[in-house]
């Protein structure tokens, strides 16, 4: 028989690195990251330039195209994305097959995955002029997408969008419009969303983006890969951990029992950690929750909502930041500590926060999968592994084991 490390070194020498620590799986023009220096560009303009000037359709075009485009570009982008906001009638009737009580990420992701089925116009990878309108659909249509499923998710029917409002103002109109009362809508409500929006667009190579780009590899539809992008942000170490701050700054419930949490999360045998803190590539502070915890103190005052979730964070990120396991591992507040108390405010519930930061990677997700499919010979991913099971052995008959 041969023994495993003999097997292993027959079929070659591999770098073995769990979790891609150090492996760059592609070359990427789109967005560039400096962990060390907290450096978050998209196409070269830094996140804080955009957040502050920019528009998250633009960021949108910008992702997708390598530059910015100009107003008549614009024009036409936003025209193009206000004309796929609706999803076929009939797609409306999955929404109904779900159990009142599934989770929207759940009927996100499977309606997502069925756009597939429904729009066979573009599926050839191989016609660029298909993988546009695709990635165009997608952008347009996860919010309609989203909204459904919240309203589904509690009952009220579902609002088709208006196509005469802009993209964060149509989703909220979608989320929230009944018939009989119009809705009053802040408009530092819509202004907060796209903030979110263009913050959460893109991260170059995270697991969901890595797993649009490895299904993509295979030739799958981009309507398969973007769905299989929702499933890997699901997970609370990646996009789940949004909802997971809320539940836990719930859980802690007053700051005054901040300490107990922080010295829960340094117990390695308690399974809990601070959720919304530390990230695989910042070492440093997370460029955008220096944008977001800011913009959180102005979107409560401006909405005047007084949510006492803030002083609990406020506390926990202070705790922590003085604390010497923190400090050393490195562990700051990320893009998600914030974001849940900003959806909060705005009256977005807590299983909704993963589709909300869904609905921005969109933009991200599809960037990625259309320079994937310009690359040429681009291969398809496939990691090895390092073999640990049984040398070779026989086949032994039932009655003998
Ligand atoms: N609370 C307590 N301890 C932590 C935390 C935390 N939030 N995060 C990491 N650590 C500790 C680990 O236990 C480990 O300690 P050790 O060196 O003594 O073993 C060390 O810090 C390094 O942690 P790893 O898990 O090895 O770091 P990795 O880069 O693999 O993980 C991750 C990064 C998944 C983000 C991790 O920090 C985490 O679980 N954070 C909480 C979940 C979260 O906020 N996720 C959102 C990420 S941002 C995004 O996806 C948008």
């Amino acid at each position: 028989a041969f023994d495993i490390g003999k097997l292993n070194k027959d079929t070659g020498y591999f770098t073995y690195d769990p979790g891609f620590m150090s492996t760059a799986a592609t070359k990427s023009a789109v967005t560039f990251i400096d962990g060390d220096q907290g450096v978050l560009l998209y196409r070269g303009y830094p996140i804080e330039q955009l957040a502050k000037q920019s528009n998250f359709l633009e960021v949108a075009y910008l992702l997708i195209n390598g530059e910015l485009p100009s107003a008549a570009q614009f024009q036409t982008f936003e025209h193009d994305v206000t004309h796929h906001t609706m999803m076929r009638e009939s797609l409306k009737n999955f929404f109904q097959g779900f159990h009142y009580d599934a989770h929207p990420m759940a009927m996100s992701m499977a309606a997502v995955g069925s756009l597939a089925a429904f729009y066979h116009d573009s599926l050839d990878i191989n016609d660029p002029a298909q993988r546009k309108l695709a990635a165009i659909r997608l952008i347009a249509k996860m919010p309609t997408i989203a909204a459904a499923a919240y309203r589904y998710s509690i009952g009220w029917p579902i609002r088709y969008p208006r196509n005469n409002l802009e993209y964060c103002t149509r989703f909220l109109h979608m989320m929230f419009e009944v018939p009989s009362e119009p809705l009053q809508l802040s408009p530092v409500a819509a202004k907060a969303l796209d903030l979110l929006f263009i913050l959460h667009a893109d991260h170059e190579q995270n697991a969901s983006t890595s797993t649009v780009r490895l299904v993509g590899s295979t030739g799958a539809n981009p309507y398969a890969c973007v769905a299989a992008g929702i499933a890997a942000l699901w997970g609370p170490a990646h996009g789940g951990a949004n909802e997971a701050v809320l539940k836990m700054l719930a859980e802690i419930g007053d700051a005054k029992n901040v300490g107990k949490a922080v010295e829960r999360a340094k117990d390695k045998n308690s399974g809990f950690r601070l959720m919304g803190f530390g990230h695989r590539v910042y070492k440093n502070f997370d460029p955008r929750a220096t944008i977001i915890r800011e913009m959180c103190h102005k979107v409560l005052a401006d909405l005047n909502v007084s949510d006492p979730m803030l002083d609990v964070a406020m506390e926990l990120e202070a705790a922590a930041l003085k604390d010497s396991y923190f400090v050393e591992r490195k562990l700051y507040p990320n893009v998600d500590f914030y974001s849940g108390i900003i959806y909060k405010a705005l009256g977005i519930p807590t299983e909704m926060f993963t589709v909300m930061f869904a609905i921005a990677r969109t933009a991200g997700w599809v960037a990625h999968w259309l320079e994937q499919h310009e690359t040429p010979d681009a291969k398809i991913g496939r990691p090895r592994q390092i073999y640990t099971g049984a040398p070779t052995r026989d086949y032994v008959d039932v009655e003998k084991r």
